[in-house]
């Protein structure tokens, strides 16, 4: 779709079954103003309907991942306002696309930039990364997740000193403390995630559906009725063509064609 102006999709992989987009607003280190969360939100919509789009990868410039929500887009607002329209409720629709999506973070991850990150399946760091939320800077808190997300992912400890003091982490803090999975030179950091999405993308879609649908939960829910959902959509896949299709191919010691459905 060429009609985006704040960020830029491409297909990737040789079956171009990879959706490959980049925020694309280097005047402002990607700042997450309203109408980039809008072309975001329908390029991922898109990419959920397309049957030819197996994983995303969602990456910004060398300099900055997403440097946060828009400041001077949010400096006069009032609470009236940011009630009554429930102010980046729509920021949601990053955990709610079905399609696996890998974060690709050089540069600045901050603020929004870090929830949005956050809301990912797989984060991939390049070696330049810094991940913080400095909302408490400008007199506010974390509003896309951060308080939460990151809590769950790096622990209190780290989580509160992160977001009380606002200072960021860098690539290397961000693997140890489990943030990320990998980081890699900031050169070869979207290659690497697109071979990743690629491995996906070749896999049973709704096998790669379901198993996002089931890591999720464990985010929502207490162990037992998580192991209950889990077994539930494991049952599921045997009302699936492409469970009966990966099975036999193993069996029959050859390559699965699957066929989304
Ligand atoms: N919103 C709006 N504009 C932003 C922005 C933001 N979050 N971050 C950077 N920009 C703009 C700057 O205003 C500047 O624009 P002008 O040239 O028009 O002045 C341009 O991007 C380049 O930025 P800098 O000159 O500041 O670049 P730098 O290299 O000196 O510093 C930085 C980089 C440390 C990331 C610095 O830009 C910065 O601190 N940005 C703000 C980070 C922040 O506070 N993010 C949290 C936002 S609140 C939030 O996200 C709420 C939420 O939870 C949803």
């Amino acid at each position: 779709n060429n009609d985006y102006k704040e960020i830029i999709v491409e297909y990737k992989g040789k079956r171009q079954n990879v959706a490959l987009v980049r925020l694309h607003r280097p005047k402002a280190l990607n700042a997450l103003c309203a109408s980039l969360i809008a072309e975001l939100t329908h390029a991922l919509a898109s990419f959920d309907k397309n049957p030819d789009i197996g994983c995303i990868v969602l990456t910004g410039s060398e300099k900055a991942f997403a440097a946060g929500a828009d400041i001077k887009e949010m400096q006069n607002l009032t609470y009236d306002y940011t009630y009554k329209s429930d102010f980046l409720a729509n920021w949601e629709f990053v955990h709610r696309t079905k399609t696996p999506i890998i974060a690709a973070i050089n540069g600045y991850a901050l603020g929004g930039g870090c929830e949005i990150a956050m809301s990912c399946d797989i984060l991939y760091a390049g070696d330049n990364a810094k991940f913080g939320q400095p909302e408490i800077s400008i007199g506010t808190i974390p509003g896309g997740g951060g308080s939460q997300r990151l809590t769950k992912a790096v622990g209190k400890s780290l989580a509160m000193e992160m977001i009380l003091t606002g200072k960021p982490i860098d690539a290397q803090e961000a693997e140890r403390k489990g943030l990320v999975s990998k980081v890699f030179p900031k050169e070869v950091l979207v290659d690497e995630a697109i071979k990743t999405a690629e491995v996906i993308a070749n896999q049973s879609k709704m096998a790669a559906r379901m198993c996002k649908q089931a890591v999720q939960t464990s985010f929502n829910v207490g162990l037992d009725e998580g192991l209950k959902y889990e077994r539930t959509i494991f049952h599921s896949t045997f009302a699936v063509h492409d469970r009966k299709e990966g099975m036999t191919a193993f069996v029959e010691k050859r390559k699965p064609n699957y066929e989304d459905k």
